[in-house]
């Protein structure tokens, strides 16, 4: 997949954006673990324009985790094509996304996100102005429409492809399903054999396995696939997903995760999962590195095959320290066994 100048090359999986998720050490060591490209969690463009210091710490992106996307949303024009130019001057990143998809109430309902499903002249326009307001290659994320009477992604994709998108990330859902239900990939494959798309295009919803990825293109023929929540503490699921994809090339982990272990094992993902803590630490500081990697650590497949869990699990969303919490990972040791 090639967007603008920038060659992904076949078959590519992409860490989705996701709010207080995809920071920089958890994009990071998901690039090292096989995904092509990786995308920041959205940023205000409204904050952006008023310089607000923790929304421009969002533009922070290192070398290592490149290619990277930086998404922005909002709904004015003008302030958007101003929040692209901050963007480019400050990350300098691979592509600037635009969120057109956000179902939540607090940004839907203020009519950006998701609610510009419901203001298609205004959505464009957005695209237009950022497309002039940058030189990096501008894509989109959006929904299949904003409801089950109102899908209009198969036109949509084509009027944003007119305003100068150089990819577009469809979501199989609509603004009214929010997550619930299953994504529906047929709307997306209809898009791909639309002959006037000649721009690349993402497919996204469920893909939870190297199965349903490699099902994704073989079936939907996507250019590329955006993995969300399965990678919630499983950033290894990239490299479960390169290598059925590409196996006469799979990831090498060993000069990227320091451990004893087999790739894939039990104790192997636990020293990711260190990995990861770490790199939240040395990017961000120790406590707010601590508390991303919370989600991860009370989402991880890892634990789940350990019995009576629960209070282990909470202590360990309560350390505050690295030396606190490694510890409590280590005890964990003894009892992992094979799971995902
Ligand atoms: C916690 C969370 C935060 C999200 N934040 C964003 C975001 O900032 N921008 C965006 O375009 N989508 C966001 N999403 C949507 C995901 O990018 C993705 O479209 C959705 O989760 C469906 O993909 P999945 O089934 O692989 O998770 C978020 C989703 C979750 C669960």
């Amino acid at each position: 997949m090639v967007i603008g100048k920038l060659d992904l090359g076949e078959k590519p999986v992409v860490l989705a954006p996701m709010e207080d998720v995809t920071d920089i050490g958890f994009r990071t060591l998901c690039r090292k673990m096989g995904a092509s490209m990786v995308y920041s969690e959205f940023v205000s463009c409204d904050a952006l324009t008023r310089y607000v210091k923790s929304t421009l710490q969002k533009l922070t992106v290192n070398d290592e985790e490149r290619p990277v996307a930086i998404q922005i949303y909002g709904k004015d024009p003008g302030a958007m094509a101003e929040a692209a130019h901050i963007v480019e001057e400050t990350s300098h990143p691979d592509v600037i996304d635009i969120n057109f998809g956000c179902p939540v109430k607090k940004i839907a309902g203020k009519g950006a996100g998701a609610g510009l499903l419901q203001n298609v002249p205004l959505m464009l326009d957005i695209a237009r102005r950022v497309v002039a307001a940058t030189k990096t290659p501008v894509t989109a994320k959006t929904r299949l429409g904003w409801d089950m009477n109102q899908i209009i992604i198969s036109t949509l994709a084509e009027q944003l492809q007119d305003c100068g998108i150089q990819a577009l990330t469809i979501h199989g859902r609509t603004r009214s399903q929010m997550y619930k239900g299953d994504a529906n990939w047929d709307f997306i494959r209809e898009v791909k054999e639309n002959p006037h798309i000649t721009i690349p295009i993402i497919g996204n919803g469920d893909i939870d396995s190297p199965e349903k990825a490699q099902n994704a293109f073989e079936t939907f023929h996507v250019d590329a696939v955006m993995v969300g929540r399965a990678t919630f503490g499983r950033p290894w699921i990239f490299k479960e997903m390169h290598d059925a994809l590409h196996p006469e090339n799979p990831v090498d982990t060993t000069a990227i995760i320091p451990s004893q272990y087999e790739p894939m094992t039990p104790d192997w993902k636990l020293d990711v999962l260190k990995e990861q803590v770490r790199l939240s630490i040395e990017r961000i500081d120790e406590y707010r590195g601590i508390l991303h990697s919370r989600r991860h650590i009370a989402a991880s497949p890892l634990f789940k095959c350990i019995p009576d869990f629960r209070q282990h699990r909470i202590a360990m969303l309560r350390a505050t320290t690295k030396d606190e919490l490694f510890r409590l990972m280590e005890e964990t040791r003894p009892l992992l066994n094979d799971s995902k």
